[in-house]
């Protein structure tokens, strides 16, 4: 991701332990009993993180400080507790795949014959830069593994998908699933497109953010949320945005940290294709 953008600094910034504002046991299990996760989760769940104060996260005290500094931005790459956040490398775009791909979104399902040729096409887009970006994406880490991503934009960010991608990405989706996978995908393409929206004009954009499925519901996703939120804050946004499907679960993650609906876009075509009636635009000032 851009923040930053300082190739001096280090990738990795680990805050001091008594700042992690989550908890695990030595062996680096979640705990068992939970106070309210993350993001007001209502602590239904076993193993999810227990923040350390009452039921909210909270980011040290020395990331105000950091914070000033454009320049600094890795530092709010927080090491919190057992999570990791650091940003992405080229070594990493397997473990991207695998975070994003080995529960096939609904959309791409919707144009691909089954589940490996999903992944296939899924990692076509990663690997040309057209989804999580590794230039722009931080991913978290558990136990040393990637275990989820996120990918932000800012105003004048370059689209990953430019001519000659989008060609690369044809010659290469047409080996993996002939013309039918092509024919599919220019019909859902077109329905795509009627159910877009775009970034809210000057705000911070949550272009990707996915968890691997065998941890979701840890808070590590809110975690993600949270961090690109107090970088957002640290460039003085006053906005942040995201696009999400109108069914996606996840609206209610978003909405617990202040997102609220903006824009909402459907189409009949696309809904057939995907099974999904369309896409909402979601917006969150700072203040
Ligand atoms: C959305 C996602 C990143 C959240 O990560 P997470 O680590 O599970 O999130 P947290 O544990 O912090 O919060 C749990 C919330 O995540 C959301 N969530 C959980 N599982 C989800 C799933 N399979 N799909 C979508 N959202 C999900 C819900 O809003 C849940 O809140 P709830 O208690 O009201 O159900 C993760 O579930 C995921 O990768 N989902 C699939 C990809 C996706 O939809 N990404 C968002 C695109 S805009």
């Amino acid at each position: 991701m851009e923040t930053g953008g300082d190739d001096q600094t280090p990738s990795v910034v680990h805050a001091r332990r008594d700042d992690a504002t989550m908890t695990a046991n030595s062996q680096g299990k979640l705990p068992e009993q939970t106070h309210g996760a993350p993001d007001g989760n209502r602590g239904r769940r076993s193993n999810a993180f227990r923040p350390r104060t009452n039921g909210e996260l909270r980011f040290p005290q020395r990331l105000s400080l950091v914070a000033a500094s454009p320049a600094c931005h890795h530092a709010l790459m927080q090491n919190l507790s057992d999570v990791t956040l650091r940003r992405a490398t080229a070594a990493d775009l397997g473990a991207v795949i695998a975070v994003i791909y080995d529960d096939p979104p609904p959309d791409v399902r919707g144009i691909v014959a089954d589940v490996g040729q999903a992944r296939a096409i899924g990692a076509l887009g990663v690997r040309h830069g057209v989804e999580a970006d590794i230039r722009r994406t931080v991913v978290a880490e558990l136990d040393g593994r990637v275990v989820g991503i996120i990918e932000t934009m800012r105003p004048g960010d370059e689209p990953g998908m430019s001519l000659p991608v989008m060609l690369r990405m044809l010659r290469d989706g047409v080996r993996i699933g002939g013309p039918a996978l092509l024919a599919r995908y220019a019909r859902y393409a077109r329905a795509r497109a009627r159910v877009q929206v775009e970034p809210a004009p000057g705000s911070y954009y949550i272009a990707e953010l996915d968890v691997h499925p065998d941890h979701r519901n840890k808070g590590i996703g809110g975690v993600l949320l949270r961090y690109a939120e107090a970088a957002a804050r640290a460039d003085r946004f006053a906005r942040m945005s995201l696009g999400t499907r109108i069914n996606n679960p996840a609206r209610r993650l978003y909405e617990r940290h202040g997102f609220a609906v903006v824009q909402t876009r459907t189409d009949p075509a696309y809904e057939q294709i995907t099974g999904i009636p369309g896409r909402v635009l979601m917006v969150k000032t700072l203040d």
